[in-house]
């Protein structure tokens, strides 16, 4: 089964709000997936609901060929929150073997969460309670809880917002390495040069998916040098497009 994630026609509202119109997205096994799009595109939304937390109003969810929510499959899945969802009175260490006791890791508890603590450069603020961390540290606490229990689907929601740049290029490495161990990562951003890093790009605004490919895909189609311009040149493709639909007589 070569796709991790696929969405089928997903409609989401929270009372008033359509936040997802009708997605549908495909995503493949072993590849970095980036979800691009503006603050209330429907990223988080559409994230929450490839993990089953939140189901959808319409459409199908799957992802590892189950149909969401399923709690076997939740435990293949690691998440990092885009609000870092840590317990403040423990300690780094007693966080990520938390989480790595809840995804139900096989193996050694304590030796995973030594190498999530060094991924993530905490190995000398190991023994401090999150509550004392900087925000860029308990970020990066968040992403090794996220990933110590070596899920088979990794959906990061604005991974490295706060990270500073040396930290987030090593991020980026370890995700390449976990690509080619045959991970799937799915990370939203708005952050245009860290898109350039992604296999694939979903271009997502007002609940919609856009435009789907790869960068230079994505560029080549809107005729334009950068990311961002794509971006714009496509979201007022789809804006002309609703003022004026396309009837068939
Ligand atoms: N629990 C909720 N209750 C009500 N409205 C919600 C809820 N969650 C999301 N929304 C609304 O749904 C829309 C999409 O929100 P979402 O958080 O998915 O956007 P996002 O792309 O993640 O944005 P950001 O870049 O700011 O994180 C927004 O209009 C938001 O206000
Ligand atoms: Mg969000």
């Amino acid at each position: 089964m070569a796709y991790a994630v696929e969405i089928t026609d997903v409609h989401k509202h929270f009372k008033a709000v359509h936040a997802l119109r009708g997605l549908s997205l495909h995503i493949e096994r072993g590849i970095t997936y980036g979800l691009l799009g503006p603050n209330g595109a429907g990223k988080t939304t559409l994230i929450r609901i490839m993990l089953g937390l939140l189901s959808p109003d319409s459409g199908e969810v799957r992802v590892l060929g189950a149909r969401m929510p399923d709690k076997a499959v939740l435990r293949r899945l690691g998440y990092m929150p885009q609000q870092a969802a840590l317990y403040d009175d423990l300690t780094v260490r007693q966080n990520i073997e938390f989480f790595a006791i809840v995804g139900g890791l096989n193996g050694d508890v304590r030796r995973a969460a030594d190498e999530a603590i060094a991924l993530v450069d905490l190995s000398d603020r190991a023994r401090s309670r999150v509550r004392e961390l900087s925000g860029g540290m308990k970020q990066r606490c968040s992403l090794a809880c996220a990933l110590v229990h070596q899920p088979e689907v990794l959906l990061l929601d604005e991974p490295t917002v706060g990270v500073d740049p040396q930290l987030r290029v090593q991020f980026w490495q370890h995700f390449r390495r976990l690509n080619e161990q045959g991970v799937t990562l799915i990370v939203s951003s708005h952050v245009m040069d860290e898109a350039e890093r992604c296999d694939r790009l979903g271009f997502i605004r007002g609940g919609r998916l856009l435009a789907e490919g790869t960068a230079s895909e994505l560029r080549r189609r809107a005729g334009t040098a950068t990311l961002e311009e794509a971006f714009l040149q496509f979201a007022e493709e789809a804006a002309a497009g609703s003022q004026f639909p396309v009837v068939s007589l």
